[in-house]
This record gives C-alpha cells, sequence and structure tokens, in this order.
C-alpha cells in the first residue's frame, strides 16, 4: 500500500521533471532553430530539386562554444576583435558586442589590422545622428512616434532578412541595392544552379535580383508566421546585424529621373510619364507607347517630375513609387536601431568595412560599380531650370532623409 503510493508519486513527479525537461530543451534549441533556419523559395534556375543540404549545427553554436569563438578570435581579429575597443565600458559598444557574439560563424578572415578608427568614428557619428534625430522633436515626419508594432505589414516589404548570418539589409532603390541585393542572394544561398549556391553577385541576372521571390523579406513572416510574426521580427531585430546605404536625397531624385523617363521605360512610361505629360506638359493625349514617345522626342522634362512629386494629387492616388519614396518611409529609421549606415558617397570604404563587421569578407566581395553615378557637382546643372519656390518645397518634402542621414541642406541650390 504504501510502497505503490510512493511510486505512483514518484512516477508522477518524474513524468513533470521530463516535461519540464523537454520545455526548457525545446524552448532553448528547438525555438531558435525555427528562427533561424528560413530558407528562401528556390528560384526559378534550379533543375531538380536540390538534395537536403545538413546545416542545423550552423544555425546554432551552443554559447560556451561561441564563447571559445570569441576567445580564439581576440587573437586572429585584433583589429574587429573586443579587446581593441579602448571604451568597452559603454552600453552602445556592449550591444554590438553582444551581436557580434551572437553570429554564427563558420569560417573568419584573418585580418593583421584593425579597421582604421576613421571608418569606425565614421560609423559612430551617424548611428548618434539618427538617435538624435529621432529624438530632435524639431525634426517631423508622418509615421515618426508609432511604435513598430503600429507599422504596417505591407511597409516592411524593404527588409531583407539573411537567417544564415544574421543580417537585415534595408534596400533604397537608386542607392546600389541591385549589388546589395546580389549579395543578399549570395549570402543567403537562396540561388541555387545545378544544386550548388550561386557564389558569384555579378553572375545573378538583373531581373532575378529584383525579384521578390529571391528575398526573404518582413512583409512574408505573416504568411508564415501568422501571429507570432510581430514577435519574431522583433527577435531578429534585436539580435541581427541591421543595415542600410543612403545617399544624397536630390541627387537620388535626379538619378531615379534618368534612369526612368530620360530612357525608355514601359512600364513607367505607363504608369507615370503619362501622367505627367497630361498634367504638367500641356500633352492631353500623350503617345500611346513610350517607344512611339520616344520616337517624337516626347518625355517628361525633370520639373514636370519634381512637380508631379509635390502635387498633392499624386500621393492621395498611390503612395510614391520606392524609387523616390523617402528614405524614412522605405526603412522605419527611428524604429529601427541601424548598426551601419553606409552612404553611398563613401560606397568603397564603407562596404569593405560592412563585409568585415558583418565576418562575411571571406564569402563575397562587393562588386566595385564600373558606372559613373550621378554626380553632385553636377546637381546646380539639374535644378537650373526649376523654379526656386519648387526647389524650398521639394527640400521641405524630403527633409528628414537630408537631417537624419546627414546631408547638408543644399544651400547653393535653395537660395539662389
Ligand atoms: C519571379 O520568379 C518566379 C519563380 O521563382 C517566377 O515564377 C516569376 O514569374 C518571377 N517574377 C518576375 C516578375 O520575373
Ligand atoms: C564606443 O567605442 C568607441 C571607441 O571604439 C568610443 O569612441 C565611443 O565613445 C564608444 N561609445 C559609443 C556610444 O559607441
Ligand atoms: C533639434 O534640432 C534643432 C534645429 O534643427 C536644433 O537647434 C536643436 O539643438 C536640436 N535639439 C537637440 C536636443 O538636439
Ligand atoms: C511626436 O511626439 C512629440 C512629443 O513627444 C510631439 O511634439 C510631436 O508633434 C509628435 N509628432 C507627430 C508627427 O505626431
Ligand atoms: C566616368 O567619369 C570619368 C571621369 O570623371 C570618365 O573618364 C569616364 O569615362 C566615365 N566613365 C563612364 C563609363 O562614363
Amino acid at each position: 500500500m504504501g510502497t505503490s503510493r510512493m511510486f505512483r508519486i514518484f512516477v508522477v513527479l518524474g513524468s513533470v521533471f521530463m516535461i519540464l525537461l523537454i520545455i526548457i530543451y525545446w524552448d532553448d534549441v528547438g525555438a531558435s532553430h525555427l528562427y533561424l533556419h528560413t530558407p528562401v523559395s528556390p528560384g526559378p534556375r534550379i533543375p531538380p530539386p536540390p538534395p537536403p543540404r545538413q546545416q542545423p549545427h550552423t544555425s546554432r553554436t551552443p554559447s560556451f562554444l561561441s564563447d571559445i569563438d570569441a576567445f580564439v578570435n581576440q587573437f586572429l581579429e585584433p583589429g574587429t576583435g573586443e579587446p581593441t575597443d579602448p571604451a568597452p565600458a559603454d552600453s552602445g559598444n556592449q550591444s554590438e558586442k553582444a551581436e557580434e557574439r551572437y553570429i554564427p560563424r563558420r569560417e573568419w578572415k584573418i585580418h593583421l589590422s584593425p579597421v582604421a578608427a576613421e571608418l569606425r568614428e565614421r560609423q559612430e557619428q551617424r548611428r548618434r545622428l539618427l538617435q538624435e534625430m529621432c529624438a530632435n522633436d524639431s525634426v517631423v515626419f508622418p509615421g515618426k512616434n508609432r511604435s513598430f508594432d503600429d507599422i504596417p505589414n505591407k511597409e516592411l516589404d524593404h527588409l531583407i532578412v539573411d537567417d544564415r548570418h544574421g543580417i537585415i539589409y534595408c534596400y533604397v532603390p537608386k542607392v546600389a541595392c541591385s549589388n546589395w541585393k546580389r549579395l543578399m542572394i549570395v549570402l543567403s544561398e537562396s540561388l541555387l544552379r545545378d544544386g550548388v549556391p550561386q557564389r558569384d553577385p555579378l553572375s545573378i541576372p538583373k531581373d532575378l535580383v529584383h525579384n521578390s521571390s529571391m528575398h526573404f523579406t518582413f512583409n512574408k513572416f505573416w504568411k508564415r508566421y501568422g501571429k507570432f510574426a510581430k514577435h519574431l521580427m522583433k527577435v531578429k531585430l534585436k539580435k541581427y546585424t541591421k543595415f542600410i546605404f543612403v545617399r544624397d536625397p536630390f541627387v537620388r531624385l535626379i538619378s531615379a529621373y534618368r534612369n526612368k523617363f530620360e530612357l525608355p521605360n514601359a512600364n513607367f512610361y505607363l504608369r507615370f510619364a503619362q501622367v505627367m505629360l497630361r498634367r504638367y506638359a500641356n500633352q492631353p493625349t500623350p503617345p500611346a507607347s513610350v517607344d512611339e514617345a520616344f520616337g517624337m522626342g516626347i518625355h517628361p522634362s525633370f520639373p514636370n517630375f519634381l512637380q508631379y512629386l509635390l502635387d498633392p494629387q499624386t500621393e492621395k492616388e498611390m503612395p510614391f513609387n520606392e524609387h523616390w519614396r523617402q528614405v524614412y518611409r522605405l526603412c522605419h529609421p527611428c524604429q529601427i536601431q541601424y548598426d551601419f549606415v553606409g552612404h553611398l558617397e563613401t560606397a568603397e570604404e564603407d562596404a569593405e568595412h560592412l563585409l568585415r563587421q558583418l565576418k562575411v569578407d571571406n564569402v563575397v566581395e562587393f562588386p566595385t560599380s564600373r558606372r559613373n553615378f550621378t554626380a553632385s557637382t553636377l546637381e546646380a546643372d539639374w535644378f537650373n531650370t526649376v523654379p526656386l519656390e519648387t526647389r524650398k518645397e521639394l527640400y521641405k518634402l524630403y527633409e528628414p532623409d537630408f537631417r537624419l542621414f546627414g546631408y547638408d541642406k543644399p544651400d547653393s541650390i535653395l537660395n539662389e
């Protein structure tokens, strides 16, 4: 009697203990495995479905192992390792270190010299400026005060996630975004050729680069994770390294205009150029096709394009197209604390620094562009034919981008 009661209690306690163990284990390993291993739908170029690749162990290293990893790295990488930070007690630097430790490392490259102090200082300044501007009530723009939870799903479509390396990239069109998207495809190994991940960024064709099926973006989380989506996003935002590349806002607009309206582009002609011609260029019936229009030498002028941006009607019809939508609307810099802010004006240095910080410089190299970007020295020429009043209104429209990312107010353009 007594022993059978003891036995029953023992069995019950034992079961409870086992269940607890399972829960703890599941929470620790199962969940993080679920977070980290999320393959993007494969690209169109795979002939047969590739054999499932074994890689559960790359997703998560037990903490003692990653500590050993960090310890070993101190000796291997004097530059980016923790001990070179002269002020390690700082909270900003601490969170950076925590993130570095989290990223699973499979291989690494040995650097004999540290990242130049100038480059680290530059990043420090850009991050600090973002924080200051987000806290400064004199910088006002729609959506600034909302919380991350209040950002609608469809506005998160520019955040590309790479779970393999723990990287989040917010792409801004007209800021070398094709090349950074190529890099994200290589890193996340989402494009396979004959079952082997594509390694060379430049060999990825342009139409694939911009095909959204190649990228795992935040707005796809809802489909995959349902009500856990926002929670998962926040976990990833906290643990992953987030980066963004920006450029001078006016130069970005010139670049968008040159690329979409000075060159024949059927899609942009039908969706936007016809509207501009009708409304601002005295063309009640613009040519029906882009070929016809360019054959007759007709396309909207740069002032027409700016008029279109400033017309209240435009935003009423639909939100700005991503090629001219403000960066603060694409990337939510006051809700997402970017770890790295690159400028196109210093793209090569920044790319090298970033890849090194991400510890992927052994896997990929940033493709250097052979094209000439629109130089800001030519900016004044472009605005020659634009009325002063229009320039000032345009500045107001893009002022938050100027201030958030440290671009000087273009006085020479605004004060003539
Ligand atoms: C994007 O790729 C998918 C296949 O992965 C294809 O079905 C789709 O047509 C592509 N979309 C565009 C716009 O090319
Ligand atoms: C971080 O470390 C750098 C030196 O590496 C130091 O100059 C800076 O003040 C520290 N603080 C913050 C907030 O990053
Ligand atoms: C906010 O910005 C204004 C002007 O743009 C500046 O004068 C002021 O010092 C800033 N405030 C803070 C707290 O930095
Ligand atoms: C955001 O909040 C600040 C006060 O915290 C307020 O002064 C400002 O007007 C608000 N901005 C917007 C766009 O709601
Ligand atoms: C780029 O600019 C340089 C000088 O600024 C010029 O020599 C070169 O030909 C240009 N390249 C192209 C592709 O336009």
